[in-house]
């Protein structure tokens, strides 16, 4: 055996381990149970005595020798290994941060917020009024008789379940001498709701969301919101009313925007009127979004029926008002020129992320 060559052999093998696993397996190989060591060690009882005290020697040397290697390497790689570690796990501080994905308002809500503080700024306050509403207040108080086409079932959401709850349960079921309940079809009951508890003069808006039984397609939805305005003051007219309504456009849509106001039928307002502005998508000249005629309806207006005013307790003889009901969603159609009101509920990210 020479030694020479088993302590080259040893050392490079000590070497070459890439890991400490490695390292160990070769300090097994050498000095485990069945080393090479070892096993020299175990057989020098078989030699003549100079010559075991040679070879003893010898490999106890080389074997101390060889223990010292392992432990500088084991040291090396140890060091090692908790550098890569810590590589690892370092910190660039200087990195780009991730970005935070944050939502945005709807388009809807960017429309009725813009709304607001238009009117807002011309003195009126924002008024709200209940989603499930009394059939009292959504029709009765506003002049829309029994057998008003409205009513039917095939423009109403109808609540019975609620309405038996409401029966036992509301303070204000001996005075609705209708009890039944629905989901508001317009925001108009907001107009009886806030006459009741305050007295004239006034100037309200309402915004909210309002329910239909109808078929959807391009320009109706089963709900859309509404925004409901109210002026009741002594000398109120219908050119205040155009005049607001002017002002409120050239605000909201930044510029000048042609208005016509036809004569129309609302059981609340006398005279009443319907409201079009012209066409923002086609510009006046007629597309698939005003049904070809350049016009867009926006809302529903009139000065304030002297009925309504009876049925809050207000003297229709001293007061003066006018009111509207203008669509949200048209409102928002027309400004992002969007042709499709089911956009605005689909909850698609392609279409909402453009706001
Ligand atoms: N409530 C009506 C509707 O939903 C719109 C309307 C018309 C509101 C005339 C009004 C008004 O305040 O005066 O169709």
């Amino acid at each position: 055996m020479d030694i020479i060559l088993l302590k080259n052999r040893a050392i490079s093998e000590i070497q070459s381990a890439q890991n400490l696993e490695e390292l160990e397996e070769v300090f097994r190989r050498y000095l485990g149970k069945n080393g090479e060591f070892t096993q020299i060690l175990r057989s020098l009882g078989g030699l003549e005595q100079e010559e075991r005290i040679r070879v003893g020697r010898e490999t106890n040397e080389l074997k101390n020798f060889f223990i010292e290697q392992v432990e500088l390497k084991r040291r090396e790689s140890h060091g090692r290994e908790f550098q890569r570690q810590a590589e690892g796990e370092r910190i660039d501080v200087t990195a780009p941060g991730k970005r935070v994905v944050s939502g945005h308002l709807h388009p809807l809500t960017l429309v009725q917020r813009k709304a607001v503080e238009i009117f807002s700024s011309m003195g009126f306050v924002v008024a709200e009024g209940p989603e499930v509403e009394t059939e009292w207040y959504n029709f009765d108080a506003l002049r829309i008789p029994p057998n008003h086409p409205a009513r039917d079932m095939w423009d109403t959401f109808w609540l019975e379940e609620k309405q038996k709850e409401f029966e036992v349960s509301s303070p204000e079921f001996p005075k609705t001498k209708t009890p039944k309940l629905l989901l508001r079809t317009h925001t108009s009951p907001v107009q009886i709701r806030y006459m009741e508890s305050h007295n004239p003069p006034l100037r309200i808006i309402a915004p909210g969301r309002i329910f239909r039984y109808e078929a959807t397609d391009a320009s109706h939805e089963i709900n859309f919101y509404q925004l409901e305005g109210l002026m009741v003051a002594k000398d109120a007219s219908a050119a205040h009313f155009k005049g607001v309504i002017e002002e409120f456009f050239r605000r909201f849509f930044g510029k000048l925007v042609a208005v016509r106001l036809r004569p129309s039928y609302f059981p609340f307002t006398e005279p009443s009127f319907e409201v079009d502005m012209s066409c923002l998508i086609c510009g006046g000249k007629g597309c698939s979004s005003c049904a070809q005629a350049g016009w867009v309806e926006i809302m529903g207006a009139g000065m304030v029926h002297p009925s309504v005013f009876k049925a809050v307790k207000y003297m229709p003889r001293d007061w003066r008002g006018f009111a509207f009901g203008m669509g949200l969603d048209r409102l928002a159609m027309m400004k992002y020129k969007i042709g499709d009101i089911r956009l605005l509920y689909g909850g698609d990210l392609r279409f909402l992320q453009q706001f």
